[in-house]
């Protein structure tokens, strides 16, 4: 795939507004501060497109980006931020879960995963609900210029462990910093998006 455009196309704080042209989209999924954010603008090869920070919880909105006035990247609020509300929490969840679930146009999801970090709950929680759900991902193994060769396949192998993956889900190593694993990214975004199936009737 070659990015030739790329625009943020708007704000939403709830699925009742989103857009209803019916173009395809990708969804972005992962804890807070993993890197969603910084990907969508390495991939689109933006610097301050898509809003990044140091501060966790900043993207608590579903912001969606049009690529090649063709499809949608959807930056979905990350899970896991600690230092909000319980009930603002489960408001987000709730909200996460009802757009992967209904939302038509959906043809895969992006799962990032800190490459340094063991999966926690709330990734196995994500991952096994995604399988259920029926709704293709793939995985991302976010900020590989943070650690060494030597320790990647450590770390690689014990996400493999933790969210009991299949043979062939393997995670793409990225990095927002080196541009490590662009290509590849967006090869596999073409694939999903040039997939016929129809992963759930539109609502
Ligand atoms: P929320 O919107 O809060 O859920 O976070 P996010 O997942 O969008 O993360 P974001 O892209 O804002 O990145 C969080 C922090 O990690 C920022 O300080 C980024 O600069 C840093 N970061 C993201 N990707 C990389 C990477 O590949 N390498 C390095 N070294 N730092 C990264
Ligand atoms: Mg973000």
């Amino acid at each position: 795939m070659i990015i030739k455009q790329a625009e943020y196309s708007g704000t939403y704080v709830n699925l009742e507004s989103l857009p209803v042209d019916q173009k395809l989209e990708v969804a972005l999924v992962g804890r807070s501060n993993v890197g969603k954010s910084s990907l969508i603008n390495k991939l689109v090869n933006r610097r301050g497109l898509a809003k990044s920070s140091s501060t966790p919880g900043k993207t608590r909105t579903i912001n969606y980006y049009q690529i090649n006035q063709s499809w949608y990247m959807v930056d979905l609020p990350g899970y896991g931020y600690a230092r909000v509300s319980k009930k603002e929490k489960d408001r987000w969840g709730q909200m996460v879960d009802r757009y992967l679930e209904q939302r038509g146009q959906l043809r895969g999801v992006l799962m990032l995963l800190d490459i340094r970090h063991e999966p926690n709950r709330n990734d196995v929680i994500m991952k096994e609900w995604l399988e259920h759900k029926e709704i293709p991902f793939l995985l991302v193994a976010t900020k590989a210029d943070k650690i060494s060769r030597g320790a990647r396949s450590k770390q690689l192998a014990l996400i493999r462990r933790t969210l009991d993956l299949k043979e062939q889900d393997i995670p793409v190593c990225f990095s927002a910093q080196t541009g490590e694993g662009v290509e590849e990214l967006k090869q596999m975004l073409q694939e999903l998006l040039d997939s016929e199936e129809q992963i759930k009737e539109d609502s």
